[in-house]
């Protein structure tokens, strides 16, 4: 979606303070979803109030489900049972959510009611074979477009059978995707990860009393036709959103933030391996849990990067923060080489090509791959306009730039900042940013009372 809200960040020196970033944007899609199909009421805290986590919950509302909130992170979903959806009689609308339209699908295979799911002009631009195809293998009923896009047209069928699933590209959503429905299949469902990806739906469909097998690693089983019980969630600061804190600390002289109760699942914590690897200065602070996931505070100085080559294993542990990474790189003394990331050209935008093409605006000497991306870093950047392709974690790592730029940044079509990370300009300004917001800013939540 492209509308008229443009950032426009003026040279910064330095991030400091103590401060907690919204909701994990993972986390909080699945407590609307696995709640929703408990029995009982679940509450959570902690909940992204962005707009991706806003079109699940909205979805499940529309199938029946009444929840109260979001109010300042509190959430209440009175859990209608696995088999107490109702049908929606519309399109499911998701947004630029592909972890919602991803997961969503999986659980809308197994209803008995049909269904359709939509979203906006980038999400309906992404590949959706890659489910469809696992699950019609399932017995799903499954029509996207001729190019494998949304809109996704299900009809529902009960049970699914369970499969045995090898997948075949690394991804959460995928994996996610077929544990869901497999809720809804008759016998085992088996999936085989290529890598180790972000392990909240295995984790979370445990809280909620459900028997899910690691036999050994990167492969996950349950059987179907079990009950969900309702549960308390706590929802971990989202390690994506501290990654543009950390990456900016880490590049701006003199910084030092520390960043409370952010999740540190090992599935997902490859942005601080990688900035270690380039020289960052990290301590994780403060280790314990949050319902079932692991949290810590995590204190970013400043310190002298240098360039590396991105060990591949580390990939699918960073997915989220290469963007953020490529702004680190650019600080980093020497060439930085990042291969083995194609997935990277079909998220919300293809991220590779959005940041080279603003990384070249703002001077650096920077060469995309198929897979990856070569840059040249040490020498900071000019000023310069940038375009997020309507991409969030494009806006907010360019954001960061400005920590070490000659001049201003301008970035345009940024309303979608809103969806994972609302309210992000305000808190980067008290941190020490200084970014002016252009145009009309879209959706202001208030900042939940995080359990930081
Ligand atoms: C997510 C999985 C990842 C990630 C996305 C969130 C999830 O996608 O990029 O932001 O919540 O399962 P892929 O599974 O496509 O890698």
């Amino acid at each position: 979606m492209s509308n008229q809200v443009n950032f426009i960040a003026s040279p910064a020196q330095r991030l400091t303070g103590d401060i907690c970033v919204p909701g994990d944007k993972s986390i909080s899609h699945r407590s609307i979803m696995l709640g929703s199909l408990a029995d009982g009421t679940t509450r959570v805290r902690g909940f992204l109030d962005g707009k991706d986590c806003l079109a699940t919950l909205n979805a499940f509302r529309t199938m029946g489900v009444k929840i109260e909130g979001p109010d300042n992170g509190r959430v209440v979903i009175h859990g209608v049972g696995t088999d107490g959806l109702k049908d929606p009689a519309r399109a499911l609308d998701m947004g630029n959510s592909g972890t919602g339209m991803r997961l969503m699908a999986g659980l809308m295979a197994g209803q008995s009611f049909d269904s359709v799911m939509v979203g906006d002009d980038s999400l309906m631009s992404r590949p959706m074979r890659r489910v469809a195809k696992p699950l019609v293998s399932m017995g799903a009923n499954i029509a996207t477009t001729e190019t494998g896009t949304a809109p996704i047209a299900i009809t529902g069928s009960t049970p699914l059978r369970g499969i045995d699933y090898k997948l075949p590209i690394a991804s959460a959503q995928i994996k996610s995707c077929i544990l869901l429905a497999g809720l809804y299949a008759k016998g085992k469902t088996r999936v085989i990860e290529p890598a180790p990806v972000r392990d909240h739906t295995e984790k979370m469909l445990r809280s909620f009393g459900y028997e899910v097998n690691n036999p050994q690693p990167g492969v996950f089983s349950l059987t179907g036709g079990k009950r969900l019980s309702a549960t308390e969630i706590n929802v971990p600061a989202d390690i994506s959103s501290a990654a543009f804190f950390m990456v900016g600390a880490s590049i701006a002289e003199n910084s030092d933030i520390t960043l409370r109760h952010v999740g540190v699942n090992p599935t997902r914590t490859g942005i601080i391996n990688v900035l270690r690897l380039m020289g960052a200065d990290i301590s994780i602070e403060n280790e314990r849990t949050a319902g079932n996931e692991p949290v810590a505070d995590v204190r970013v100085r400043s310190a002298p990067l240098k360039g590396v080559h991105i060990p591949e294993k580390l990939v699918s542990l960073a997915i989220d923060e290469f963007p953020a990474i490529f702004i680190a790189a650019s600080c980093a003394e020497g060439e930085t080489v990042l291969a083995g990331a194609r997935e990277l050209r079909v998220k919300e935008s293809d991220r590779i090509q959005a940041m080279v093409n603003g990384l070249k605006v703002l001077g650096v000497n920077a060469r995309p791959a198929q897979d990856g991306a070569v840059i040249q870093g040490g020498e900071g950047f000019s000023s310069g306009m940038i375009e997020s392709c309507g991409d969030h974690r494009i806006a907010m790592s360019f954001v960061m730039a400005s920590l070490r730029a000659s001049g201003d940044i301008t970035i345009n079509d940024c309303a979608n900042v809103d969806t994972s990370f609302p309210d992000f300009t305000g808190l980067a300004n008290r941190s020490g940013l200084s970014i002016d917001v252009d145009g009309k800013p879209g959706h202001q939540p208030v900042m939940g009372d995080h359990p930081c």
